[in-house]
C-alpha cells in the first residue's frame, strides 16, 4: 500500500463492490480471466488469505493452484527465487506469495515476468488485508474520509498495521495506534499517526476500533509477560470499547486469541462486530485486484 494513491484505491473498491453482489447469487462464476493461472506460494500458514485468493481466482474462471513451503521442494533446501522461477517457467500468469521475511516478495516480483500479489511479508506489508478492510469500513459507514481509526495490539509486529496505516492515511482517515511500550514500534513518529499506550485514551470517540492478534512467532523475546495482565491493559471488551462512539465498528483480521486481545462478548456482537464482514469482502477485494491486474 506504501505509495499508492487515493484514486487507485477507490478504483479497486469500487471494482470490489461488484463482485461482493455476484458472491451473493446462487452463480457466483465470471469468465473474465478464463485460461489464466493463478499459483498460491505460501511459506506461512493461512486459512482466509489462501482460502480467498483461491476462490477470487476460480470465480473469476481462473486455474489456480495452491503450494505450501511444507510440501514442496523448499524442505529439499531450494531457494525462494529458485522456486519462484520454477513455477514462472509454467506460464504462472500471477503468483500470490506469502513469506516471513519482509521483502521477499519485491525480490521475487524482481525477477520474475508473473504478476506477483503481495500476501503478506514479515510484518512488512499485507495489502490487500488493507483492501478488505476499507472496503468493510466504506460499505458499513459509507466513507473512510474523516473517519477515525484505532487500531490496537501488536502493532511492532503486524504487517496488517502497516498496510491499514498507509491506506487509511491516503484516504484521510484519523488513524491512531494503540500498544504497550513493547509492542509499539521503533521510529512510530515517523509513522505520521497519534499513538498512545492508554487504551482508553486511544478508543476516545473513534468510529473503527481494528484489533490485532499477539504475533507469538514474531516475538523474538519482546512481548508480553502474561496473558492476564495484556488483556485487562488491552483486550477488547465492553468496558474500554464504551470509550469508542455507540456504533464504533469493532474489526479483527483473524485468526482471533479470544481472551487476550479481545473479549468473545464483544467479538461475537453481530450489531458491532464486522469480523465475519471483513471475510467476505477478503474474496471481492481480491477478486478486484486479480482482474484490475490481469483482466482486458
Ligand atoms: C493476518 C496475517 O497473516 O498477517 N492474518 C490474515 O491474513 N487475516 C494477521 C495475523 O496473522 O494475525
Amino acid at each position: 500500500m506504501e505509495g499508492i494513491d487515493a484514486s487507485t484505491i477507490t478504483r479497486i473498491l469500487d471494482k470490489a463492490e461488484e463482485y461482493v453482489e455476484k458472491n451473493r447469487q446462487v452463480d457466483k462464476k465470471s469468465k473474465s480471466l478464463t485460461g489464466r493461472t493463478l499459483i498460491n506460494l505460501f511459506f506461512e500458514n493461512s486459512t482466509r488469505t489462501r482460502t480467498s485468493f483461491e476462490l477470487a481466482g476460480k470465480r473469476l474462471g481462473m486455474d489456480v493452484i495452491n503450494i505450501s513451503a511444507q510440501a514442496s521442494s523448499i524442505s529439499k533446501g531450494e531457494t525462494l527465487l529458485d522456486t519462484a522461477m520454477t513455477l514462472n517457467a509454467m506460464q504462472a500468469d500471477a503468483i500470490v506469495v506469502r513469506h516471513p521475511s519482509a521483502g521477499a516478495v519485491q525480490l521475487i516480483a524482481e525477477k520474475t515476468n508473473a504478476h506477483i500479489i503481495n500476501a503478506g511479508d514479515g510484518a512488512h506489508e499485507h495489502p490487500t488485508q488493507a483492501l478488505l478492510d476499507a472496503l468493510t469500513i466504506r460499505r458499513k459507514l459509507g466513507k473512510l474520509e474523516g473517519l477515525k481509526v484505532a487500531i490496537c495490539g501488536d502493532i511492532a509486529n503486524s504487517r496488517v498495521a502497516r498496510s491499514n496505516i498507509y491506506l487509511l492515511k491516503t484516504m484521510g482517515a484519523e488513524v491512531t495506534l494503540v500498544a504497550p511500550p513493547t509492542l509499539m514500534p521503533t521510529g512510530v513518529a515517523g509513522f505520521g499517526v497519534k499513538h498512545t499506550i492508554d487504551m482508553r485514551a486511544g478508543l476516545k470517540d473513534v468510529d473503527v476500533v481494528m484489533m490485532l492478534r499477539i504475533q507469538h512467532e514474531r516475538m523474538a523475546g519482546r512481548g508480553i509477560a502474561s496473558v492476564r495482565d495484556y488483556f485487562h491493559s488491552y483486550g477488547l471488551d465492553r468496558t474500554k470499547l464504551s470509550f469508542a462512539k455507540d456504533n464504533a465498528l469493532i474489526m479483527h483480521p483473524g485468526p482471533m486469541n479470544r481472551g487476550v486481545e479481545i473479549d468473545t462478548d464483544v467479538a461475537d456482537d453481530i450489531s458491532r462486530s464486522a469480523i465475519l464482514d471483513q471475510v467476505e469482502m477478503g474474496v471481492a477485494a481480491r477478486q478486484a485486484v486479480l482482474e484490475l491486474l490481469l483482466g482486458s
